[in-house]
């Protein structure tokens, strides 16, 4: 099993992302600047797996604090929380992890300072447990979304890799492959970070599940020649009107999916849903540095000096989105309203639990 990244006795472990497919290994934080560091490089990336990590960055933070109070330990905890927080913008999953946490701590106040440090380890572990439950019954319910024996399109890396294990759209290709059904992924390459044919097809091939990486500018003429039958992407932050900001090249894909009669599918867990945004334009996108675009590997591929656009996200609308795949089950539009009721549905749940 992969272990994209781990709570040990020395620190989080992290595979590093960065080298991969070409070196398989490990970078060990010991504290929580050094997680923010691995976030921000992304050693560490995918919107669910980036939450987890700043779980742990938090926990770890506060394992490592000499504070002598809860009042001294609160205004160190908010100082972590800053500075994880400042280090992807778009994925909310980072945001999420950061309340949970915080949440924690606050219910925790008037317990001794050893006992609300291995109560926020503890916390940080339960979200990487739920993580890869929540991936499961995720692919439980989007298996039946894919075809018994077809093509199926990519983008980015929504897998194990960019989770804490098994993955959002790529559990849903799992999943229906432990079924028995028949499917050939197509992995777009995802420029500029190349996450699709890097990570995607180097844990898919782990797995044995037939992968062919295209480049992304590839997808439409594959469409309009009858291999997919369907796509299934991750996402970093879901608004609540249904639209949904992914990996950038993910709108492309869904407006030519529509153009070819294709159902563009969303798999992602509850974390990732944002009802305080109200639609795809109020969602932060992340900038990234102009090397990513015009550099491989270290190497240039463009000439010094020129202009560089490198957004790392965009947002798809609602009206692209045939279904969203998420562990409480399959959702559909209006989404305004299936995003509400399953926010309600998880209160009622939370509340009884
Ligand atoms: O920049 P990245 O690699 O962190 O972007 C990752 C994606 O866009 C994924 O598709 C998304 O986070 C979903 S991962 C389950």
């Amino acid at each position: 099993m992969i272990k994209t990244l781990e709570w040990t006795d020395s620190g989080v472990r992290f595979i590093d992302q960065t080298k991969l497919p070409m070196e398989e290994s490990y970078v060990t934080c010991k504290t929580h600047e050094q997680v923010a560091d691995v976030i921000r490089t992304m050693v560490v990336r995918g919107a669910p797996a980036i939450g987890v990590a700043a779980a742990m960055g938090i926990a770890l933070g506060v394992k490592n604090s000499k504070a002598s109070s809860v009042g001294e330990l609160k205004r160190e905890l908010d100082d972590i929380c800053t500075l994880i927080g400042n280090t992807r913008p778009t994925a909310v999953n980072l945001f999420w992890a950061i309340r949970r946490m915080r949440d924690k701590f606050e219910t925790l106040r008037v317990r001794p300072l050893p006992q609300i440090k291995q109560a926020l380890i503890d916390e940080a572990k339960r979200m990487h447990a739920e993580d890869i439950a929540a991936n499961q019954a995720m692919g439980q319910f989007g298996a039946a979304l894919m075809p018994a024996n077809g093509g199926v399109l990519t983008h980015c890396n929504a897998g194990a890799l960019a989770t804490c294990g098994y993955g959002t759209a790529l559990g849903v290709i799992r999943a229906a492959v432990e079924k028995g059904k028949k499917i050939h992924v197509y992995a777009d390459e995802t420029r500029p970070f190349l996450q699709g044919s890097r990570l995607t097809a180097w844990e898919l091939m782990k797995d044995g599940i037939p992968t062919t990486v295209i480049s992304d500018n590839m997808a439409g003429a594959l469409m309009k020649l009858g291999k997919i039958d369907a796509i299934v992407v991750g996402a970093d932050r879901i608004a609540a009107n249904g639209d949904v900001a992914n990996k950038i090249g993910t709108y492309t894909v869904a407006v030519l999916a529509k153009e070819h009669g294709i159902p563009f599918y969303v798999a992602a867990p509850f974390s990732t849903i944002d009802l305080e945004t109200p639609d795809g334009s109020k969602i932060p996108i992340e900038q990234r540095n102009a090397a990513e675009v015009t550099h491989i590997a270290g190497k240039p591929i463009a000439p010094e000096g020129v202009g560089v656009e490198n957004p790392a996200f965009d947002v798809t609308p609602a009206k692209y989105v045939a279904a969203i795949v998420t562990e409480r089950g399959i959702i559909r539009a209006p989404y305004e309203e299936s995003l509400r009721s399953l926010a309600e549905q998880a209160l009622v749940s939370a509340e009884k639990s």
